[in-house]
């Protein structure tokens, strides 16, 4: 049945329907939640190996002992493996504390008090500044811009990635904006990866402000939910290609490979902008973890190790995005009412409904007792324009608790469309 195609008499059959399951349903006063992108426990199990894995010799075998203060930007051992597996040379890459998010704040922070570069003001300096806001996205990339009063543009995504005609059009016209916000590998929330062309795009901004960088959020760079997982182009090798290395900042983390909150996080970027961020950086802090980072490589023992790794956490998420993947198909292949992304990575999928009952949705379901992210968080300043964009979380809940959860969710998305449908 495809409710596009039904006439009001119909729609308001199906809806007094609806309504009665829906009635069945709250009765069952369930408890569930698809709204944390969240590793499970059996995938935090799998590093478990790392809590006791360091021993007193690891730790003062070096001309430092790592146990002390000393070594500012990362371990040798850390950059090494995390040079390999991401395509960095070792004067290219920090490896810092336990959150990517908190360097890109720092990023912004440091752009606004000290500047970017010696040839551009602090933004602090200027009456505005404005980020290209790929949508829908990461909401928390969205907060750090409002609370700095950064003014955001909403760019449309595509299947390739950002709208390049119009990311390329605004850098090249409006000096005010400095930056841009890509998730490019399965990107939250849509499981998009950015093609080739959109990657080399990128490389080849000609932005008017002197001080715009791509904020390049990798933070799934290597989280496939199968074995020939996407590929994404080295955007630093293309920017130098291009002549632009100063262009990106590259962020990552171990959050959804080992401990979310207790892994490590890195930047990479060009000599100069890694040598700015350290001098600007050093009044900040004596020094990161180093046993943390310690811990972390002797555990993965190389770049091969972190990749065997993440073959486990697959095994373990991919009968949940497949459990809501083959649900929505069920429910939505004739009933146009929905379409939704098939991510092949990553820790979320993307649906639209159809305009204005994205909210209504999420609503319908907290009733139910099935929480979803916010109708909008997917947006700058939480509003979706169009009211259509919900975020689904499949990682959190065991399967038998998505089975439940995403039936909710799709009987939620039916009465939500009904009702706008009929305008009530
Ligand atoms: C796109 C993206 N970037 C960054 C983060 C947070 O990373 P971290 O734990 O390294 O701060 C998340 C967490 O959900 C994310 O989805």
């Amino acid at each position: 049945m495809d409710y596009l195609k039904l006439d009001k008499n119909a729609l308001r059959e199906e809806l007094s329907e609806k309504r009665k399951e829906y009635e069945r349903i709250r009765e069952k006063d369930l408890k569930l939640d698809m709204s944390r992108g969240k590793p499970a426990a059996d995938q935090l199990n799998l590093s478990d190996g790392m809590l006791n894995i360091l021993t007193h010799d690891d730790c003062v075998n070096h001309t430092i002992d790592y146990r002390n203060y000393g070594i500012f930007d990362g371990i040798p051992e850390a950059k090494e493996m995390f040079c390999d597996l991401l395509g960095a040379e070792k004067d290219e890459i920090m490896i810092l504390g336990n959150s990517s998010l908190n360097i890109m704040y720092d990023a912004i922070i440091r752009s606004f008090v000290l500047g970017v570069n010696s040839s551009c003001p602090p933004w602090s300096k200027l009456e505005k500044v404005k980020f290209l806001c790929p949508v829908p996205g990461y909401d928390r990339h969205f907060r750090i811009c409002e609370r700095m009063g950064i003014e955001m543009i909403n760019i449309d995504m595509t299947p390739e990635g950002p709208d390049m005609d119009t990311v390329e059009r605004l850098v090249a016209e409006d000096e005010a904006i400095k930056g841009i916000w890509c998730v490019p590998k399965y990107s939250n929330p849509g499981g998009v990866t950015y093609s080739d062309e959109t990657v080399r795009r990128f490389a080849n901004l000609k932005p008017k402000a002197g001080d715009f960088r791509i904020f390049w959020d990798n933070a799934y760079c290597i989280h496939d939910l199968y074995d020939d997982g996407d590929k994404l182009l080295n955007l630093f090798e293309e920017c130098k290609k291009a002549g632009n290395p100063s262009l990106p900042y590259i962020f990552g983390s171990t959050s959804k490979i080992t401990y979310p909150g207790a892994g490590v996080a890195f930047i990479i970027a060009s000599k100069n902008n890694i040598r700015r961020i350290i001098d600007r950086s050093g009044a900040q802090t004596i020094g990161y973890d180093k046993l943390n980072q310690l811990r972390h490589v002797k555990f993965f023992k190389n770049a091969d190790g972190i990749k065997i790794h993440m073959k486990k956490h697959a095994e373990l998420i991919r009968p949940k995005f497949e459990t809501v993947l083959s649900a929505l198909e069920r429910e939505f292949s004739e009933n146009k009412i929905l379409e939704w992304t098939n991510p092949r990575g990553g820790y979320f999928i993307s649906v639209n409904l159809l305009d204005g009952c994205a909210k209504r949705t999420v609503e319908l379901c907290a009733e139910a007792g099935v929480v979803l992210t916010g109708a909008g968080a997917t947006f700058p300043y939480g509003k979706d324009p169009r009211d259509r964009n919900i975020r689904i979380a499949p990682t959190f809940p065991t399967v038998a608790e998505l089975s439940e959860a995403v039936e909710v969710f799709c009987l939620a998305v039916k009465l939500a469309t009904l009702e706008k449908l009929l305008n009530i």
